[in-house]
């Protein structure tokens, strides 16, 4: 499909974090081709410069657990480009790098970090896009959950639970909204998508995790974009609060 042709997002403002490599990088190059200025919000410098300067974007550096970062980064983005219509939050984290571990090995941090990163980090940025959206009575908010939110993988507690919460967090949000406007909160969950996040495990976790895709293959970051776009878009106007399975056929909900 011509990203260029349906779905047009011209003179929309968005912020996509993580998007300076994988998922969020594909998520960056589909909403700058329908129209959109991007806002490209990573931990690394490099990466955000390089995916702003190859779309026409926005790189917005920081870290998103940091109130400070926040603060500073959505404060940029609307002076240079304008209120954001469009929040994808895509940063996350799978554990601590190598610590995919059964719950009885865990330690605190491998708790705080995770959640701190894929929870709390990505409400803070809900909270920071929303009194523009709901001023403006318009917003999309896109939050990219996993599979494993759904199902809980095993020896991946802290990121199953994690996105299960995104999950969640995604159905209040968009509750609350209902009278504000046209603003749409939807969350995605994918199954294995071919990305660095996979080098944060085990090639055994990977293996079992592919084995659970009837399509027998990993998805590609373009094909979540794909999907990000649409749910991004003024034409998604009468879904809320759902999560989109992006799996290869493993969800059966
Ligand atoms: N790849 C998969 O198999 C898969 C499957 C299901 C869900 N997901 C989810 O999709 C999203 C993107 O995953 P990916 O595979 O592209 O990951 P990735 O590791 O390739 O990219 C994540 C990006 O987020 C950034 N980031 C991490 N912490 C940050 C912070 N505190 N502040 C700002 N930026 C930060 C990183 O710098 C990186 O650029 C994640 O939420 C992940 O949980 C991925």
């Amino acid at each position: 499909m011509n990203a260029n042709a349906f779905f047009r997002l011209d003179g929309q403002v968005a912020v996509v974090t993580g998007g300076g490599q994988g998922i969020g990088e594909a998520i960056c190059r589909r909403l700058a081709a329908a129209g959109a200025k991007v806002g490209v919000f990573d931990l690394s410098r490099e990466n955000a410069q390089r995916v702003a300067a190859e779309i026409g974007g926005i790189d917005l550096v920081g870290d998103l657990t940091k109130e400070a970062d926040l603060e500073r980064i959505f404060g940029d983005i609307t002076s240079l480009a304008g209120p954001v219509d469009i929040l994808v939050n895509n940063a996350g984290v799978a554990s601590r790098k190598g610590r995919d571990l059964p719950i009885w090995e865990l330690v605190r941090d491998d708790w705080e970090y995770v959640l701190n990163i894929n929870v709390v980090g990505l409400a803070l940025c809900c909270k920071m896009a929303l009194p523009g959206m709901i001023a403006k009575k318009y917003g999309r908010i896109v939050n990219i959950a996993s599979i494993a939110g759904k199902e809980g993988n095993p020896k991946m507690a802290p990121y199953s639970a994690s996105k299960a919460a995104v999950i969640c967090l995604t159905k209040s949000l968009a509750k609350e909204l209902v009278g504000k406007g046209d603003i749409c909160v939807n969350s995605v969950s994918p199954a294995v998508i071919q990305t660095p996040i996979l080098e944060q495990l085990n090639q055994e976790q990977i293996n079992m995790m592919l084995s659970k895709i009837p399509l027998g293959r990993t998805g590609k970051p373009e094909e979540v974009a794909a999907l990000v776009h649409f749910l991004a878009s003024p034409e998604c106007s009468f879904t809320t609060g759902f999560c989109f399975d992006i799996s290869g056929g493993r969800a059966t909900y």
